[in-house]
Protein backbone atom coordinates (compact mmCIF):
# COMPACT_ATOMS: atom_id res chain seq x y z
CA UNK A 1 0.00 0.00 0.00
CA UNK A 2 2.57 2.64 -0.05
CA UNK A 3 3.33 5.03 -2.14
CA UNK A 4 5.93 4.31 -4.75
CA UNK A 5 9.54 5.01 -3.72
CA UNK A 6 11.31 5.75 -6.20
CA UNK A 7 9.32 9.20 -5.70
CA UNK A 8 9.69 9.35 -2.27
CA UNK A 9 13.49 9.08 -1.39
CA UNK A 10 15.47 10.94 -4.19
CA UNK A 11 19.24 10.78 -3.01
CA UNK A 12 19.17 14.65 -2.57
CA UNK A 13 17.09 13.99 0.88
CA UNK A 14 18.42 13.22 4.05
CA UNK A 15 18.92 9.36 4.75
CA UNK A 16 16.76 10.30 7.74
CA UNK A 17 13.51 11.32 5.91
CA UNK A 18 14.31 8.68 3.14
CA UNK A 19 14.25 5.89 5.90
CA UNK A 20 10.79 7.31 6.98
CA UNK A 21 7.50 5.36 6.40
CA UNK A 22 5.00 7.11 3.93
CA UNK A 23 1.97 6.81 5.54
CA UNK A 24 0.40 3.37 4.92
CA UNK A 25 -3.09 4.84 4.82
CA UNK A 26 -2.45 7.51 1.43
CA UNK A 27 -2.84 4.60 -1.24
CA UNK A 28 -6.58 4.47 0.46
CA UNK A 29 -6.84 7.94 1.04
CA UNK A 30 -6.09 8.58 -2.43
CA UNK A 31 -8.49 5.71 -3.72
CA UNK A 32 -10.80 6.50 -1.45
CA UNK A 33 -11.04 10.62 -2.66
CA UNK A 34 -11.22 9.19 -6.59
CA UNK A 35 -13.58 7.18 -5.81
CA UNK A 36 -15.75 10.20 -4.28
CA UNK A 37 -14.41 12.50 -7.19
CA UNK A 38 -16.55 9.87 -9.47
CA UNK A 39 -19.54 10.74 -7.61
CA UNK A 40 -19.63 7.45 -5.26
CA UNK A 41 -20.96 8.10 -1.83
CA UNK A 42 -17.93 6.52 0.05
CA UNK A 43 -18.37 6.35 4.03
CA UNK A 44 -14.95 7.03 5.38
CA UNK A 45 -14.24 4.89 8.72
CA UNK A 46 -10.43 5.75 8.10
CA UNK A 47 -10.30 9.17 10.11
CA UNK A 48 -9.15 9.58 14.01
CA UNK A 49 -10.79 12.61 14.30
CA UNK A 50 -14.00 13.62 16.01
CA UNK A 51 -17.14 14.12 13.99
CA UNK A 52 -18.19 16.90 16.47
CA UNK A 53 -17.66 20.45 16.16
CA UNK A 54 -15.53 22.44 18.71
CA UNK A 55 -17.64 23.09 21.77
CA UNK A 56 -18.95 26.85 21.32
CA UNK A 57 -18.19 28.32 24.42
CA UNK A 58 -15.01 27.44 23.45
CA UNK A 59 -14.71 29.06 20.17
CA UNK A 60 -16.24 32.35 21.57
CA UNK A 61 -13.61 32.34 23.82
CA UNK A 62 -10.69 32.34 20.78
CA UNK A 63 -12.55 34.95 19.53
CA UNK A 64 -12.17 37.09 22.85
CA UNK A 65 -8.78 35.79 22.86
CA UNK A 66 -7.70 37.28 19.27
CA UNK A 67 -9.68 40.66 19.96
CA UNK A 68 -7.95 41.11 22.96
CA UNK A 69 -4.62 41.07 21.56
CA UNK A 70 -3.08 37.42 22.02
CA UNK A 71 -1.56 37.50 18.73
CA UNK A 72 2.12 37.60 19.82
CA UNK A 73 4.55 34.95 20.20
CA UNK A 74 3.72 32.96 22.95
CA UNK A 75 6.45 31.37 26.00
CA UNK A 76 7.76 28.35 24.51
CA UNK A 77 6.29 25.80 27.11
CA UNK A 78 3.00 27.91 26.93
CA UNK A 79 1.19 30.99 28.64
CA UNK A 80 1.58 30.31 32.55
CA UNK A 81 -2.10 30.46 33.62
CA UNK A 82 -2.60 27.61 30.75
CA UNK A 83 0.45 25.63 32.78
CA UNK A 84 -1.10 26.32 35.62
CA UNK A 85 -4.92 25.71 35.06
CA UNK A 86 -3.36 21.69 33.53
CA UNK A 87 -1.50 21.42 36.86
CA UNK A 88 -5.02 21.86 38.31
CA UNK A 89 -6.76 19.44 35.84
CA UNK A 90 -4.04 17.31 36.74
CA UNK A 91 -4.52 17.45 40.53
CA UNK A 92 -8.10 17.03 40.67
CA UNK A 93 -9.29 14.51 37.80
CA UNK A 94 -6.15 12.47 38.51
CA UNK A 95 -4.59 13.10 41.70
CA UNK A 96 -1.25 14.22 39.91
CA UNK A 97 0.42 16.75 41.94
CA UNK A 98 2.93 19.10 39.07
CA UNK A 99 3.64 22.93 38.91
CA UNK A 100 3.57 24.33 36.03
CA UNK A 101 8.02 24.24 35.36
CA UNK A 102 6.65 20.41 34.64
CA UNK A 103 4.53 20.83 32.10
CA UNK A 104 5.37 22.06 28.72
CA UNK A 105 2.10 22.85 26.12
CA UNK A 106 2.85 21.72 22.52
CA UNK A 107 1.36 21.92 18.69
CA UNK A 108 -0.58 18.86 19.58
CA UNK A 109 -0.27 15.60 21.83
CA UNK A 110 2.13 14.01 18.73
CA UNK A 111 4.67 17.07 19.29
CA UNK A 112 4.91 16.40 23.10
CA UNK A 113 5.28 12.47 22.55
CA UNK A 114 7.92 14.35 19.79
CA UNK A 115 9.72 16.29 22.26
CA UNK A 116 10.33 13.46 24.79
CA UNK A 117 11.08 10.28 22.13
CA UNK A 118 13.98 13.42 21.17
CA UNK A 119 15.09 14.03 24.15
CA UNK A 120 15.39 10.64 25.77
CA UNK A 121 16.26 8.23 22.88
CA UNK A 122 20.47 7.77 21.75
CA UNK A 123 21.28 5.95 19.00
CA UNK A 124 20.53 2.35 19.62
CA UNK A 125 18.47 2.74 22.57
CA UNK A 126 15.39 0.46 22.63
CA UNK A 127 12.06 1.46 22.85
CA UNK A 128 9.48 -0.98 23.96
CA UNK A 129 6.17 0.14 22.05
CA UNK A 130 2.54 -1.64 23.27
CA UNK A 131 1.48 -3.08 20.06
CA UNK A 132 -0.73 -2.59 18.38
CA UNK A 133 0.12 1.07 18.71
CA UNK A 134 -0.52 4.58 17.14
CA UNK A 135 0.67 4.70 14.29
CA UNK A 136 3.50 7.73 14.57
CA UNK A 137 5.49 6.21 17.95
CA UNK A 138 7.46 3.62 15.54
CA UNK A 139 8.44 7.00 13.06
CA UNK A 140 9.36 9.24 15.72
CA UNK A 141 12.15 6.42 17.58
CA UNK A 142 13.11 5.52 14.13
CA UNK A 143 14.08 9.34 13.86
CA UNK A 144 15.44 9.42 17.37
CA UNK A 145 18.03 6.78 15.95
CA UNK A 146 16.52 4.27 18.47
CA UNK A 147 15.08 0.49 17.78
CA UNK A 148 11.73 -0.10 18.55
CA UNK A 149 10.72 -3.50 20.26
CA UNK A 150 7.36 -4.44 19.59
CA UNK A 151 5.64 -6.12 22.20
CA UNK A 152 1.81 -7.43 21.31
CA UNK A 153 -0.52 -8.10 23.75
CA UNK A 154 -3.16 -11.02 23.44
CA UNK A 155 -6.01 -10.51 21.94
CA UNK A 156 -7.65 -12.86 24.21
CA UNK A 157 -6.26 -10.08 26.46
CA UNK A 158 -7.38 -7.79 24.68
CA UNK A 159 -4.45 -6.96 23.08
CA UNK A 160 -3.22 -5.33 26.88
CA UNK A 161 0.68 -6.30 26.90
CA UNK A 162 1.09 -7.79 30.47
CA UNK A 163 3.74 -6.97 33.07
CA UNK A 164 5.31 -10.40 32.79
CA UNK A 165 5.68 -9.89 29.00
CA UNK A 166 6.71 -6.38 29.73
CA UNK A 167 9.45 -7.50 32.09
CA UNK A 168 10.32 -10.75 29.80
CA UNK A 169 11.35 -7.93 26.83
CA UNK A 170 13.28 -5.70 29.35
CA UNK A 171 17.05 -5.26 28.20
CA UNK A 172 19.87 -3.41 29.23
CA UNK A 173 19.43 -1.18 26.53
CA UNK A 174 15.63 -0.45 27.20
CA UNK A 175 15.41 3.18 27.85
CA UNK A 176 11.68 4.14 27.04
CA UNK A 177 8.13 1.82 26.95
CA UNK A 178 5.47 3.83 24.97
CA UNK A 179 1.92 2.88 25.78
CA UNK A 180 -1.44 4.49 24.79
CA UNK A 181 -4.83 3.96 27.35
CA UNK A 182 -7.50 4.31 25.88
CA UNK A 183 -5.45 2.76 22.99
CA UNK A 184 -5.85 3.48 19.81
CA UNK A 185 -6.30 1.68 17.88
CA UNK A 186 -7.94 -1.38 20.08
CA UNK A 187 -10.41 0.90 22.08
CA UNK A 188 -8.70 -1.01 25.38
CA UNK A 189 -7.93 0.45 28.66
CA UNK A 190 -5.66 -0.64 31.52
CA UNK A 191 -7.25 -1.18 34.71
CA UNK A 192 -5.78 -0.23 37.48
CA UNK A 193 -4.32 -3.88 38.85
CA UNK A 194 -2.97 -4.34 35.51
CA UNK A 195 -0.91 -0.75 35.59
CA UNK A 196 -0.05 -1.52 39.46
CA UNK A 197 1.71 -4.47 37.88
CA UNK A 198 3.23 -2.77 35.10
CA UNK A 199 4.47 -0.23 37.51
CA UNK A 200 6.30 -2.77 39.94
CA UNK A 201 8.21 -3.99 36.57
CA UNK A 202 9.26 -0.20 35.60
CA UNK A 203 10.15 0.49 39.71
CA UNK A 204 12.69 -2.56 39.53
CA UNK A 205 14.07 -0.72 36.42
CA UNK A 206 14.55 2.57 37.31
CA UNK A 207 17.11 3.75 33.88
CA UNK A 208 13.63 3.45 32.11
CA UNK A 209 11.40 5.60 31.34
CA UNK A 210 7.50 5.16 30.46
CA UNK A 211 5.28 7.76 27.68
CA UNK A 212 2.01 7.49 28.74
CA UNK A 213 -0.40 8.54 25.77
CA UNK A 214 -3.68 9.44 27.79
CA UNK A 215 -5.22 11.32 24.74
CA UNK A 216 -7.93 9.58 25.07
CA UNK A 217 -8.69 10.21 28.53
CA UNK A 218 -12.39 11.39 28.80
CA UNK A 219 -13.21 8.72 26.24
CA UNK A 220 -13.83 5.83 28.50
CA UNK A 221 -16.54 3.84 28.77
CA UNK A 222 -15.65 1.67 31.37
CA UNK A 223 -15.42 4.62 33.88
CA UNK A 224 -12.11 4.84 35.41
CA UNK A 225 -9.09 6.31 33.94
CA UNK A 226 -5.75 5.57 35.65
CA UNK A 227 -2.75 7.52 34.59
CA UNK A 228 0.69 5.74 35.26
CA UNK A 229 2.11 8.38 37.21
CA UNK A 230 -0.28 7.90 40.32
CA UNK A 231 1.71 4.62 41.13
CA UNK A 232 4.14 6.92 43.61
CA UNK A 233 7.32 5.06 43.35
CA UNK A 234 7.31 5.44 40.09
CA UNK A 235 6.19 9.56 39.11
CA UNK A 236 9.43 10.61 38.06
CA UNK A 237 9.45 7.72 35.51
CA UNK A 238 6.58 8.66 33.84
CA UNK A 239 6.00 11.32 31.35
CA UNK A 240 2.19 12.03 31.02
CA UNK A 241 0.94 13.02 27.24
CA UNK A 242 -3.01 14.50 27.09
CA UNK A 243 -4.44 17.45 24.94
CA UNK A 244 -6.91 18.92 23.93
CA UNK A 245 -7.65 17.08 20.27
CA UNK A 246 -10.19 14.07 21.13
CA UNK A 247 -11.86 15.03 24.66
CA UNK A 248 -12.64 18.35 23.70
CA UNK A 249 -12.94 17.56 19.65
CA UNK A 250 -10.40 20.25 18.93
CA UNK A 251 -8.07 18.25 16.48
CA UNK A 252 -7.06 21.28 14.19
CA UNK A 253 -6.59 23.77 17.39
CA UNK A 254 -3.39 21.46 17.68
CA UNK A 255 -2.69 21.64 21.70
CA UNK A 256 -1.56 19.29 23.65
CA UNK A 257 0.79 18.48 26.56
CA UNK A 258 2.87 16.37 28.94
CA UNK A 259 3.97 16.64 32.75
CA UNK A 260 7.27 15.27 33.65
CA UNK A 261 10.16 15.65 36.13
CA UNK A 262 11.72 18.68 35.66
CA UNK A 263 14.65 17.90 33.43
CA UNK A 264 12.70 16.22 31.28
CA UNK A 265 10.42 18.79 30.94
CA UNK A 266 13.10 21.25 30.22
CA UNK A 267 14.77 19.58 27.85
CA UNK A 268 11.23 18.99 25.90
CA UNK A 269 11.25 22.91 26.23
CA UNK A 270 14.65 23.28 24.67
CA UNK A 271 13.92 20.93 21.45
CA UNK A 272 10.61 22.58 21.05
CA UNK A 273 12.27 26.31 21.37
CA UNK A 274 14.31 25.60 17.91
CA UNK A 275 11.86 23.78 16.56
CA UNK A 276 8.53 25.33 16.65
CA UNK A 277 8.28 27.71 19.82
CA UNK A 278 5.33 27.85 21.73
CA UNK A 279 2.10 26.75 20.31
CA UNK A 280 -0.70 29.04 18.78
CA UNK A 281 -1.65 32.05 20.84
CA UNK A 282 -5.39 31.85 20.28
CA UNK A 283 -5.49 28.10 20.37
CA UNK A 284 -3.57 27.96 23.68
CA UNK A 285 -6.73 30.94 25.12
CA UNK A 286 -8.92 28.62 23.49
CA UNK A 287 -7.69 25.38 25.77
CA UNK A 288 -7.46 27.58 28.68
CA UNK A 289 -11.73 27.87 28.31
CA UNK A 290 -11.90 24.44 27.44
CA UNK A 291 -10.48 23.39 31.02
CA UNK A 292 -12.67 26.26 32.63
CA UNK A 293 -15.35 24.49 31.17
CA UNK A 294 -14.83 21.41 32.98
CA UNK A 295 -15.83 17.96 31.20
CA UNK A 296 -19.69 18.24 30.03
CA UNK A 297 -19.45 18.92 26.49
CA UNK A 298 -16.67 15.89 26.88
CA UNK A 299 -19.53 13.68 28.41
CA UNK A 300 -21.50 14.29 25.83
CA UNK A 301 -19.73 13.58 22.95
CA UNK A 302 -18.62 10.16 24.93
CA UNK A 303 -22.18 9.36 25.09
CA UNK A 304 -22.46 9.27 21.36
CA UNK A 305 -19.38 7.61 21.24
CA UNK A 306 -20.50 4.47 23.71
CA UNK A 307 -23.88 4.41 21.73
CA UNK A 308 -21.79 4.10 18.61
CA UNK A 309 -19.56 1.56 20.13
CA UNK A 310 -22.22 -0.54 21.05
CA UNK A 311 -24.44 -0.02 17.51
CA UNK A 312 -21.07 -0.81 15.47
CA UNK A 313 -20.54 -3.86 17.92
CA UNK A 314 -23.29 -5.63 17.68
CA UNK A 315 -23.32 -5.30 14.05
CA UNK A 316 -19.38 -6.81 13.50
CA UNK A 317 -20.88 -9.34 15.94
CA UNK A 318 -22.94 -10.41 13.06
CA UNK A 319 -19.90 -11.01 10.91
CA UNK A 320 -18.41 -14.35 10.39
CA UNK A 321 -14.74 -13.94 10.75
CA UNK A 322 -14.57 -10.73 12.54
CA UNK A 323 -12.94 -10.98 15.74
CA UNK A 324 -13.20 -8.11 18.33
CA UNK A 325 -12.81 -7.30 21.41
CA UNK A 326 -15.07 -4.84 23.15
CA UNK A 327 -13.92 -1.43 22.90
CA UNK A 328 -13.46 0.21 26.55
CA UNK A 329 -12.85 3.63 24.75
CA UNK A 330 -11.38 5.54 22.14
CA UNK A 331 -13.85 5.90 19.04
CA UNK A 332 -12.29 2.40 17.01
CA UNK A 333 -13.49 -1.07 16.24
CA UNK A 334 -10.09 -3.64 15.38
CA UNK A 335 -11.25 -6.72 14.24
CA UNK A 336 -9.24 -9.61 13.47
CA UNK A 337 -10.35 -10.10 9.81
CA UNK A 338 -7.63 -12.78 9.62
CA UNK A 339 -10.33 -15.36 8.93
CA UNK A 340 -10.66 -14.07 5.10
CA UNK A 341 -7.14 -14.11 3.80
CA UNK A 342 -6.94 -16.62 0.80
CA UNK A 343 -10.91 -15.86 -0.31
CA UNK A 344 -11.30 -14.79 -3.74
CA UNK A 345 -12.87 -11.55 -4.74
CA UNK A 346 -15.69 -11.60 -7.86
CA UNK A 347 -13.08 -10.50 -10.21
CA UNK A 348 -10.86 -13.17 -9.12
CA UNK A 349 -7.91 -11.87 -6.57
CA UNK A 350 -7.05 -13.29 -3.90
CA UNK A 351 -7.42 -11.99 -0.24
CA UNK A 352 -3.58 -11.83 0.90
CA UNK A 353 -3.73 -9.43 3.87
CA UNK A 354 -5.67 -7.13 5.97
CA UNK A 355 -4.34 -4.05 3.01
CA UNK A 356 -6.25 -5.75 0.56
CA UNK A 357 -8.98 -6.79 2.68
CA UNK A 358 -9.68 -3.17 3.33
CA UNK A 359 -9.21 -2.30 -0.58
CA UNK A 360 -11.72 -4.89 -1.27
CA UNK A 361 -14.18 -3.01 1.34
CA UNK A 362 -13.53 -0.03 -0.33
CA UNK A 363 -14.17 -0.80 -3.66
CA UNK A 364 -17.11 -3.46 -3.30
CA UNK A 365 -18.47 -1.48 -0.14
CA UNK A 366 -17.37 1.84 -0.21
CA UNK A 367 -16.25 2.10 2.88
CA UNK A 368 -13.28 3.51 3.89
CA UNK A 369 -10.97 1.89 6.80
CA UNK A 370 -7.27 1.06 7.42
CA UNK A 371 -4.94 -1.53 7.27
CA UNK A 372 -4.33 -2.73 10.95
CA UNK A 373 -0.51 -3.11 9.24
CA UNK A 374 0.16 0.43 10.31
CA UNK A 375 -0.59 0.16 14.03
CA UNK A 376 1.05 -3.44 13.72
CA UNK A 377 -1.32 -5.98 13.70
CA UNK A 378 -1.44 -6.88 10.32
CA UNK A 379 -4.35 -9.38 10.98
CA UNK A 380 -6.57 -6.44 11.74
CA UNK A 381 -8.91 -3.57 9.87
CA UNK A 382 -9.39 -0.14 11.98
CA UNK A 383 -12.58 1.37 11.40
CA UNK A 384 -13.22 4.76 13.19
CA UNK A 385 -16.90 4.85 15.45
CA UNK A 386 -16.44 8.43 14.79
CA UNK A 387 -19.50 9.08 12.12
CA UNK A 388 -22.90 9.74 12.37
CA UNK A 389 -25.60 6.51 13.22
CA UNK A 390 -26.90 6.27 10.56
CA UNK A 391 -23.33 5.91 8.55
CA UNK A 392 -21.96 3.72 10.95
CA UNK A 393 -25.55 1.76 10.39
CA UNK A 394 -25.00 1.88 6.53
CA UNK A 395 -21.34 1.11 6.36
CA UNK A 396 -21.48 -2.57 8.30
CA UNK A 397 -24.35 -3.27 6.51
CA UNK A 398 -22.38 -2.98 3.13
CA UNK A 399 -19.25 -4.28 4.45
CA UNK A 400 -21.20 -7.71 5.18
CA UNK A 401 -23.04 -8.28 1.95
CA UNK A 402 -19.47 -7.42 0.57
CA UNK A 403 -17.62 -10.38 2.45
CA UNK A 404 -20.54 -12.47 1.54
CA UNK A 405 -19.53 -12.55 -1.93
CA UNK A 406 -16.10 -13.37 -1.38
CA UNK A 407 -15.36 -16.96 -2.51
C1 LIG B 1 -2.90 7.65 20.56
C2 LIG B 1 -2.72 9.03 20.02
N1 LIG B 1 -1.77 9.82 20.55
C3 LIG B 1 -1.58 11.06 20.10
C4 LIG B 1 -2.32 11.59 19.08
C5 LIG B 1 -2.02 12.97 18.62
O1 LIG B 1 -2.95 13.89 19.05
P1 LIG B 1 -2.84 15.43 18.69
O2 LIG B 1 -3.93 15.72 17.71
O3 LIG B 1 -3.08 16.14 19.99
O4 LIG B 1 -1.48 15.70 18.16
C6 LIG B 1 -3.32 10.81 18.48
C7 LIG B 1 -4.10 11.33 17.35
O5 LIG B 1 -4.66 10.61 16.57
C8 LIG B 1 -3.53 9.49 18.97
O6 LIG B 1 -4.47 8.71 18.44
Amino acid sequence: MAASTATLTPSFLSDRINAMQESQTIAMAKKARELMAKGIDVINLSFGEPDFETPQYIREAAKVAMDQGFTKYTPVPGYLDLRQAIADKLLRENQLAYKPENIVVSTGAKQALANAVMSLINAGDEVIVFAPYWVSYEEMVRLAEGTTVTLMGALENDYKVTAAELEAAITPRTKLIMYSSPCNPTGSVFSREELAAIAAVVARNPQIHVLADEIYEYINFVGEHVSLAQFAEIKDQVITVNGFSKGYAMTGWRVGYLAARPEIAAACEKMQSQITSGTCSVAQRAALAALQGGRTSADEMVAAYRRRRDLVLAQVQQIPGFKTPTPSGAFYIFPDVSAYFGRRTPAGETIGNAGDLALYLLNEAHVAAVDGAAFGAPNCIRFSTAAADEKLREAFVRIKASLEKLG
